[in-house]
C-alpha cells in the first residue's frame, strides 16, 4: 500500500502532474510559486492577506525580486494561481509552508503562524501528500510541531501515506546572482523515505537539491549559517568600536585583511542587524537551548553588541553636532535610507527603526528618506519620505547614512558638506573621500 503511494506520488512528481500548494506568499513562497510554476506545475498560492492574493491574480507582484510580467504570464497561462481559502488544500499533493517566524515582544519564537498554517493544513490531509516547512525556525520544530497534527492526529503514517520534511530557504533579497532557482536547496525528511520524496520534488525545479539524513539537520543547518553571518557581523562591528578607541580606520582595517586569499571572510560594520532572518533566527537557536540548561554565549554576545550599534551611531551624531557646536536637541538630523540593506525595499528590523527612534527621543527634528519606503508606520509612529534627499540635505544640520542605496548622489552631498551638514556614514558610503573629511563621521 505505502509502496504505492509514494510510487503515484514520485510518477505525478516527475511528470509534474502534482498539483503544488504554497502557504505564504512572501518574500520567500512568491518566487518559490513562481519556480514550481515555470518548472510546469500547477501552483496555488494560499495567503490571507487578500491584497496579497488580489494582487498575484490581477498578473502582478508584490516581491522586488519577481518580476511583474513574469506573474501575469503564468496566471494567463493557468499555472498559478492565489487564494485566501485553504480548502484549495484538499487538491493538493505537494505543499511548502513559507510563513512567518518573527520573535514576540518577549524575544521568544512566535510559531503562532506555523500553527495556523499547520492546523488549516491538517484539516485536508489525504494520503499521499508532500509538505516541506520552509520557515526558519529552531531544531525539532518539524518532528514535534507538525508531525503531531499532521499524521499522528490524523491517523496518517509519516513516511508510508504522507511525508514531511524541512528545506530551509537561502533567498537573499535583492540578490541577481544567487536565487531561489540556483542557490542549493538543503532538505531532510522526518524518515529516509520523506527526505527523498521531498528531494525528488524540489529537484524538478530547482537546479541543486542537497538532501540531508534528518529534517533536524536542515533546520539546523539553517541556523548555522545565519548564526554565523550575525556572529561575525557582531565580531566586525566590535572591531569598529575598537578601533574608533585605537584611532585606527576600521574600513582599511577590514580591505586589508579581505586580500588574504583563504581562512578570511569578508563581514562589513553598520548601523546594526536587520532584515527578518539574521537579527531573529539565531535567537531561535538560544531559546531552545535555554530549555535545555545551555546558553548559547557566542549569539548572546553578538548580539547583545549588534543591539546597542544605534546607540553608537547617535554618540557618533552628538560628537559630529557638537564639534559645530550644536547639540543634538533641536537640530535637523536627516536620516537616509531605512531599509535595512542597499537597494531593496525591505524595512522589517532596520537599525534605522531604532536611529529614528533614540533621535527623537533625543529631541532632535528627524526627517527621511527612501527611494523604496515612502511611509514608516511601526510602534505608534507615522513618518513619510522627503521627496528629494539633495534638496533635504540642504536644509538640515545633520546627513545620516544608515543604509547606502545606490541611487544617492554620494559625490555632490560630500560637496555640500563643506558649507552645509555635517554627514555620519555609517556604510562607509564615501569611501576614501569621507577619510580625513573634517565634516564626515565615520563608523
Ligand atoms: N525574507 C527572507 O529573506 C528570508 C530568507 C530566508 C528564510 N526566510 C524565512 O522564511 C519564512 C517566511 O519569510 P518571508 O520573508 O517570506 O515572510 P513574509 O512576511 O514576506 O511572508 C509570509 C507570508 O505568509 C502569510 N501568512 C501568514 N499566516 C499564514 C497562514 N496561516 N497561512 C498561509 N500564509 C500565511 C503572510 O500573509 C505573508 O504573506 C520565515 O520563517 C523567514 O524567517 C526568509
Amino acid at each position: 500500500m505505502s509502496e504505492t503511494i509514494k510510487q503515484t506520488l514520485l510518477k505525478n512528481i516527475e511528470d509534474r502532474t502534482a498539483r503544488v500548494a504554497i502557504l505564504g506568499l512572501g518574500y520567500v513562497g512568491l518566487p518559490l510559486a513562481v519556480v514550481f510554476a515555470e518548472a510546469g506545475f500547477h501552483v496555488v498560492g494560499i495567503d490571507p492577506d487578500q491584497r496579497k492574493v488580489t494582487t498575484i491574480n490581477r498578473g502582478e507582484s508584490h516581491i522586488q525580486d519577481v518580476p511583474g510580467e513574469q506573474v501575469a504570464r503564468l496566471v494567463a497561462e493557468g499555472k498559478l494561481q492565489a487564494t485566501a481559502d485553504f480548502s484549495a488544500l484538499q487538491y493538493a499533493d505537494a505543499v511548502s509552508i513559507c510563513v512567518p517566524t518573527p520573535l514576540r515582544k518577549t524575544g521568544d519564537p512566535d510559531l503562532s503562524f506555523i500553527l495556523d498554517a499547520t492546523n488549516e493544513l491538517a484539516k485536508y490531509m489525504h494520503p499521499g501528500m508532500v509538505i516541506v516547512l520552509e520557515s526558519t525556525t529552531y531544531p525539532g520544530t518539524t518532528r514535534e510541531i507538525l508531525l503531531p497534527k499532521l499524521g499522528d492526529e490524523k491517523g496518517l503514517v509519516v513516511g508510508e501515506s504522507f511525508f514531511l520534511g524541512f528545506s530551509p530557504e537561502r533567498v537573499d533579497p535583492g540578490r541577481k546572482d544567487w536565487t531561489t532557482i540556483n542557490t542549493p536547496k538543503v532538505i531532510g525528511g522526518i524518515t529516509p523515505t520523506c527526505s527523498e520524496i521531498a528531494a525528488a520534488w524540489y529537484a524538478q525545479a530547482l537546479q541543486k537539491v542537497v538532501p540531508v539524513s534528518s529534517a533536524e539537520v536542515a533546520e539546523m543547518a539553517k541556523l548555522l549559517e545565519n548564526t554565523f553571518r550575525m556572529i561575525n557581523i557582531g565580531l566586525v562591528n566590535e572591531m569598529a568600536l575598537m578601533c574608533n578607541r585605537l584611532g585606527v580606520d576600521v574600513w582599511e582595517v577590514i580591505d586589508a585583511a579581505a586580500t588574504k586569499p583563504f581562512g578570511y571572510m569578508k563581514f562589513t560594520p553598520g548601523p546594526g542587524l536587520g532584515g527578518h532572518c539574521i537579527p531573529i533566527d539565531p535567537l531561535y537557536l538560544s531559546w531552545k537551548l535555554r530549555a535545555l540548561n545551555y546558553t548559547a554565549r557566542f549569539i548572546e554576545l553578538a548580539s547583545e553588541i549588534n543591539t546597542n550599534m544605534p546607540r553608537y551611531v547617535i554618540s557618533l551624531i552628538q560628537d559630529g553636532l557638537n564639534q559645530q557646536c550644536k547639540p543634538l536637541r533641536g537640530s535637523r538630523v536627516l536620516v537616509l535610507g531605512v531599509a535595512y540593506k542597499p537597494d531593496v525595499d525591505d524595512l522589517r528590523e532596520s537599525p534605522a527603526l531604532d536611529v529614528i527612534g533614540l533621535l527623537e527621543q533625543k529631541g532632535a527634528d528627524v526627517s527621511y528618506h527612501d527611494p523604496y519606503i515612502p511611509t514608516i508606520q511601526h510602534d505608534g509612529w507615522e513618518q513619510h519620505s522627503v521627496n528629494n534627499h539633495l534638496e533635504a540635505a540642504s536644509t538640515a544640520d545633520c546627513v545620516v547614512i544608515v543604509t547606502n542605496h545606490s541611487s544617492y548622489d554620494y559625490p555632490t552631498l560630500l560637496e555640500m558638506a563643506e558649507t552645509g551638514p555635517i554627514l555620519v556614514d555609517t556604510r562607509n558610503a564615501f569611501g576614501v573621500a569621507g577619510k580625513n573629511h573634517a565634516k564626515v563621521f565615520r563608523l
